[in-house]
C-alpha cells in the first residue's frame, strides 16, 4: 500500500513537472504583442494598434479588420474584447478561425450590436468543408461593452469548445463516426472584423445603423494562442456550466428549429447529449 502510493506520488510529480514544461513550451507560441501576431488587412487606417490595445472602427465609408500572421491546426485561442458601446445596432464584430477556399472550415463568434441598453446577440457557427448552417445564438450575462471579456476557442481533434470568460457556451464534438464531417485537416488563421450589417443583423434590416454615432469602435487585448496538442486538463468540460448557459442564455439553436428542418434535423442534432 505504502509503496504503491509512494510510486503514485512519484509518477504524479513527474507528470506535474512534465505538464509545466509542456505548458511553457506551448505558451511561448503566441504572446500578446499584436504587431508580432497580426496584420491589419483592411479599413484604410480604421484598424490601429496602440500599445497593448488593438482597435477596429467602422464609419459610413468602411469597416476594418485584421488577421493572424500564422496559421494554426488545433489549439486554444483567447482574446479579450470590449464591444462597440451605446447604439451599436447594425454593426457586427466578427471573431473567427477560418481556412481558405470554397470547402473551407470555419469556427465563428459574431457579435450583433443593438440599440442603447438592448442586448447584443452572440451568434456562433461551425463550418466544415464549406458547409455551415449550424447556428446557435446566445445572450451574454453581462454588458459586453463596459469591460473586456475573454472569448476563447478550444479546438482539438475530438471537439470544439466556445468559451466566454472560461464558461463553455457551446461544444461541437467530433461526430465523424455518425457521418458528420469535422474540421481537422485545414490550418486556419484568426480573423476579426467590424462591419456594417444592417441589412440582416437587426431583425432583417428593421433597425438601421445610426451613422451620427460613428465611428463605432471595438477594442482587443491580451491575445493568446497555444497551438497544436495541449494539456488534457484544459479539456475538462464543465458540463453543468454548459447546461446553465443553454438553459438560461441560449436564444436560438438550429437543432430545435422545426420550421427550418421540416424534413429532418442534421445527424449531429440527434446525437445524444451533444447538441
Ligand atoms: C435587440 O434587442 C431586442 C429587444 O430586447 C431583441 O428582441 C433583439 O433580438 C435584439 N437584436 C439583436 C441584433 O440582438
Amino acid at each position: 500500500m505504502a509503496s504503491s502510493s509512494c510510486l503514485y506520488a512519484q509518477i504524479s510529480s513527474i507528470l506535474l513537472i512534465f505538464s509545466i514544461q509542456l505548458f511553457l513550451v506551448v505558451y511561448a507560441d503566441g504572446g500578446t504583442n499584436f504587431n508580432n501576431n497580426f496584420d491589419i488587412t483592411w479599413g484604410g487606417g480604421r484598424g490601429k494598434i496602440t500599445g497593448d490595445i488593438l482597435t477596429l472602427s467602422l464609419d459610413r465609408v468602411s469597416g476594418s479588420g485584421f488577421q493572424s500572421k500564422k496559421e494554426y491546426l488545433f489549439g486554444r485561442i483567447d482574446m479579450q474584447m470590449k464591444l462597440v458601446p451605446g447604439n451599436s445596432a447594425g454593426t457586427v464584430t466578427a471573431y473567427y478561425l477560418s481556412s481558405q477556399g470554397a470547402s473551407h472550415d470555419e469556427i465563428d463568434f459574431e457579435f450583433l450590436g443593438n440599440l442603447t441598453g438592448e442586448p447584443y446577440t452572440l451568434h456562433t457557427n461551425v463550418y466544415t468543408q464549406g458547409k455551415g448552417e449550424r447556428e446557435q445564438q446566445f445572450r451574454m450575462w453581462f454588458d459586453p461593452t463596459s469591460h473586456f471579456h475573454t472569448y476563447s476557442i478550444i479546438w482539438t481533434p475530438r471537439t470544439i469548445l466556445f468559451l466566454v470568460d472560461e464558461t463553455p457556451i457551446r461544444e461541437f464534438k467530433n461526430m465523424e463516426a455518425m457521418g458528420v464531417p469535422f474540421p481537422k485537416h485545414q490550418p486556419v488563421r484568426l480573423y476579426s472584423s467590424l462591419w456594417n450589417a444592417d441589412e440582416w443583423a437587426t431583425r432583417g434590416g428593421l433597425v438601421k445603423t445610426d451613422w451620427s454615432k460613428a465611428p463605432f469602435t471595438a477594442s482587443y487585448r491580451n491575445f493568446n494562442v497555444k497551438s497544436g496538442a495541449f494539456l488534457r486538463r484544459n479539456m475538462q468540460v464543465h458540463s453543468q456550466k454548459l447546461k446553465w448557459v443553454r438553459d438560461n442564455h441560449m436564444i436560438y439553436n438550429y437543432c430545435t428549429d422545426n420550421k427550418r428542418f421540416q424534413h429532418g434535423f442534421p445527424p449531429e442534432c440527434t446525437a445524444s447529449g451533444s447538441h
